[in-house]
């Protein structure tokens, strides 16, 4: 279970920091334990949906709605079971992104391929869906992941795209493990010890 941490909390700050979740109808993608759907449901929101594949995810998520009396409809599923719910006024996702050989031998519901975008790109295409009219989405990712490649894409699905946050903070123990394929194949580079994490804002209107 991914317990909250660096990226959930600056994406949980750009959240309250773009002030838009107040009765909004909410989906957190990839919720894991539920802690950016919590975010959402006690800045007002008048729906949160939160998705995660993981069996496991979704009893700790309904668990820890339930504990804290919040109204959040928790379901097993990916992007399709998102789009059949949809549209949200706001998508909140921090998805798996950290890049991977496949030989970590970790949980592949962690998998987020060889450039850490399987989970983020299709979300990226998705967002047109997604997205009530008024709607905007806030991803979070590493810098090895590409914020450019991000903003391209949100760009190329006729979304506005920027970067509203960012962070620099000491490698986690997924990059730690990963480090020596993300220098082999020269994403990141030798005795370097920290990532920028950043959150992207994609919206259908231009501020
Ligand atoms: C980095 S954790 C994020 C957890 C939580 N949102 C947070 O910020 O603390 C990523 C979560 O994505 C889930 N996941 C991975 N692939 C997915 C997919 N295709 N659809 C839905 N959830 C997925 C994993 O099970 C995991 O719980």
């Amino acid at each position: 279970m991914y317990r909250p941490q660096e990226d959930s909390f600056l994406l949980a700050r750009a959240l309250r920091d773009a002030g838009g979740a107040q009765d909004a109808k909410v989906l957190d993608f990839c919720t894991g334990s539920g802690f950016l759907a919590i975010a959402a449901a006690r800045a007002g929101a008048a729906a949160v949906t939160a998705l995660d594949i993981s069996r496991r995810a979704v009893l700790t998520a309904r668990a820890n709605a339930l504990s804290r009396r919040l109204p959040i409809s928790v379901l097993r599923g990916s992007l399709d079971v998102a789009v059949e719910h949809g549209p949200f006024d706001v998508v909140l996702s921090n998805p798996p992104y950290v890049p991977d050989n496949g030989q970590s031998n970790e949980d592949p519901r962690w998998d987020a391929g060889p450039d850490g975008r399987s989970v983020l790109d299709p979300l990226c295409d998705s967002l047109p869906q997604l997205l009530s009219p008024r709607g905007f989405a806030l991803l979070v990712h590493s810098e090895f992941t590409g914020v450019d490649e991000t903003l391209e894409r949100v760009r190329a699905a006729g979304l506005s795209g920027s970067v509203v946050a960012r962070e620099r903070i000491p490698f986690g123990p997924v990059l730690q493990r990963r480090l020596s394929y993300l220098q082999e194949v020269e994403l990141a580079q030798q005795g370097i010890d920290t990532e920028e994490v950043v959150v992207i804002r994609a919206g259908r209107h231009w501020e």
